[in-house]
């Protein structure tokens, strides 16, 4: 009895020296960090394949980190549940990672730029931690693609390293961004704009619900005398957008609009997340956010 009972209180004693050893079980006592990736969402089957290249690039980048997925759209959230397909919601991608017992937490805006949808992102995110306190010691919210001079200047040149083989000889290149009227959302693509023309004047951008539409860009290239142009997304996926507002057969995809002007027309539909570098620049961000939104913020 006295033997079992000296074993078991030099066993504890063992076990309590180990581990206030500095270097001794470091792995265990690091906390655990995972990876939450945020999107609009696209119900679109070829356009996931974008996704799936940013979950790529993501899992070489974290190896061993777990990666969640969330959805911002409930309509598309559903549709893809009809089909067996199951995303969640923010909340849900945040229960998720803590239920694998992740305590610093990086949210990763899967975004344009910062526009409606990430507005909408960072407040579901604040929400979450308000109604789950001390649920995680950090969470950390990545910017989305376009935020610096040093972001554009990567995204332009990896959108024309893509297309140089792509584009026939002279051919412009005609990039249709999403935009809104949310916030600096039109003056960031007036950035990026800027950077493009920079390195190449036949390169126009216009946006489907920004403040620079498709009127201003055929002006642009008829004064330009652009007789040939090839149209792809400025999207982080080739969704609904590039398939039938761009290069749609209706009369009044842009497709149809430049044709109908006289211009010949190639289509290029892949997503931004396919094209090298993208993703990687997704990752940057998800590293170099500092701002941890559990913590207080300092009083003025
Ligand atoms: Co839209």
């Amino acid at each position: 009895m006295r033997r079992r009972h000296f074993l078991r209180c030099f066993a504890l004693s063992l076990a309590i020296f180990l581990f206030s050893t500095p270097g001794f079980g470091q792995e265990t006592r690091k906390a655990k960090e995972g990876i939450l990736l945020v999107a609009f969402g696209t119900s679109v089957p070829e356009a996931k394949k974008s996704f799936d290249a940013i979950d790529k690039a993501y899992k070489a980048e974290f190896p061993d980190t777990p990666i969640a997925w969330a959805f911002t759209s409930q309509i598309i959230r559903k549709k893809l549940a009809k089909r067996g397909i199951h995303t969640g919601s923010i909340a849900d991608g945040l229960a998720t990672l803590a239920k694998e017992g992740v305590k610093i937490c990086r949210v990763q805006s899967l975004h344009m730029m910062a526009g409606r949808e990430f507005a909408s992102l960072a407040r579901s995110v604040l929400l979450d931690i308000q109604k789950h306190p001390g649920r995680f010691e950090a969470v950390y919210l990545g910017r989305p693609l376009l935020e610096t001079a040093q972001d554009a200047d990567i995204v332009a040149d990896a959108i024309l390293a893509y297309m140089k083989n792509r584009r026939k000889n002279g051919e412009a290149l005609v990039l249709m961004g999403h935009g809104n009227g949310h916030g600096r959302a039109d003056l960031v693509f007036e950035g990026l704009r800027s950077r493009f023309r920079d390195i190449d004047s036949n390169v126009f951008l216009a946006t489907v619900e920004g403040g620079r539409g498709l009127d201003q860009v055929k002006k642009e290239m008829a004064k330009a005398g652009v007789k040939r142009a090839i149209l792809a997304p400025l999207m982080i996926v080739a969704g609904d957008h590039a398939r039938n507002d761009l290069a749609g057969d209706e009369e009044e995809s842009w497709a149809s609009q430049l044709k109908a002007s006289g211009m010949g027309v190639d289509k290029e539909l892949t997503g931004l997340g396919e094209i090298p570098g993208i993703a990687q620049l997704f990752t940057l961000h998800t590293r170099s956010n500092q701002d941890n939104l559990c913590l207080e913020p300092v009083k003025p």
